[in-house]
């Protein structure tokens, strides 16, 4: 694997074309020098002054997150990779077909091995395929990177370390694209912080374009809460990864075995909600920014929620955005879905 870095976003589409434009490249890792200690610093602190208190759910995936994040998925009671892959295996010849896609980029890469399936219906069409992974953790991406270059030996990959909001000015090159954001990550935002995704994502498509998204549905209440409070204690062990990270780059001063992983299904939201519980009184500092706060026992801090759609409205929320959603993919049990959306021609 060839390595680059870039420090912008103008480098960034520079560097990008120009891989893209070299026929015989294979496969090439485009990683970004960025300030991520200062962003998580303030992040840290931004979300801890908020009431109620709540941390950014994307510094979870630091290596130790992704690895735990990879474990999580094979848990038992943790249905979605597992739902997820199945659709995809039964409807990839069906998503190539319907899309004739060549170029893909995936959003969120993590291990790449549900992306596997498509590209072998892609491949199975022959010609040129180009796989482009987009992902922040650089260890995920490198590996991911390479399974995919090694299985798929005529595929190109350029890997890129970036944040999906840089990667959007990127679809215009690789047009005719489908992109694919899987594993029911969307559902991870916010509801601001998903309108203004599904805004970018419409301005970056052209009508030509295709985008794959895979959403978890609304179901029982114990089945969502077993998914999120695996018998094994990993998802447990993701939630307080985040504050161990806090501790090993932000010098935090927290004490782990004080914190206790909790996972609600808020009925009304429709959303798992994701709370470190504080079992005893808890100083929080970040030292480059000389901030402390003190967390008195029986304190929660929201981690991370996990938003569940419906299909009967969820088409009808992105058709505001200007996507119509040509195909959805779904289990017998429609536990979760894929929904392919095309960009209308804008007026
Ligand atoms: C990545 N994302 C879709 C997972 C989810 O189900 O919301 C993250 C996760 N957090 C705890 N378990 C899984």
């Amino acid at each position: 694997m060839i390595a680059t870095t870039y420090r912008t976003r103008s480098e960034l589409i520079d560097r990008f074309q120009a891989a893209l434009s070299r026929d015989e490249l294979r496969c090439m890792l485009h990683g970004r020098r960025r300030d991520e200690r200062g962003a998580f610093a303030r992040s840290v602190v931004e979300g801890l002054e908020n009431d109620p208190p709540k941390l950014d759910c994307r510094y979870l995936y630091d290596a130790r997150g992704s690895a735990l994040f990879e474990q999580i998925t094979a848990q038992p009671e943790y249905y979605p990779t597992r739902t997820e892959a199945a659709i995809l295996s039964r409807h990839a010849r069906d998503i190539i077909e319907a899309t004739g896609a060549a170029r893909f980029m995936e959003l969120g890469s993590g291990s790449a091995e549900k992306t596997g399936r498509l590209l072998d219906a892609a491949a199975a069409r022959g010609g040129e395929l180009t796989y482009v992974p987009v992902d922040v953790s650089e260890e995920a991406l490198h590996a991911a990177g390479a399974a995919v270059a090694r299985e798929h030996r005529n595929a190109r990959v350029i890997a890129l370390n970036a944040t999906y909001e840089e990667a959007f000015p990127l679809f215009e090159d690789l047009s005719p694209l489908l992109c694919l954001f899987l594993g029911g990550t969307v559902g991870n935002f916010p509801p601001p912080q998903a309108d203004l995704f599904w805004t970018e994502v419409t301005y970056a498509l052209h009508p030509r374009d295709h985008f794959l998204v895979g959403v978890d549905l609304v179901k029982n209440r114990d089945r969502l809460e077993q998914a999120y409070n695996d018998a094994a204690g990993v998802t447990a062990e993701f939630t307080k990864n985040l504050f161990v990270r806090m501790n090993r780059e932000l010098g935090s001063g927290v004490d782990v075995r004080g914190l206790r992983h909790e996972a609600r299904f808020d009925e009304a939201q429709e959303q798992i909600e994701i709370h470190a519980h504080f079992t005893a009184e808890q100083s929080i500092g970040v030292k480059s920014l000389e901030w402390e706060r003190c967390f008195e026992a029986g304190s929660r801090v929201l981690v991370e929620i996990s938003r569940k759609f419906r299909l009967d409205r969820f088409p009808n929320y992105l058709a505001g955005f200007g996507l119509q959603t040509r195909a959805i993919y779904t289990d017998a049990h429609h536990d979760f879905a894929l929904l392919l959306l095309q960009r209308g021609n804008r007026a």
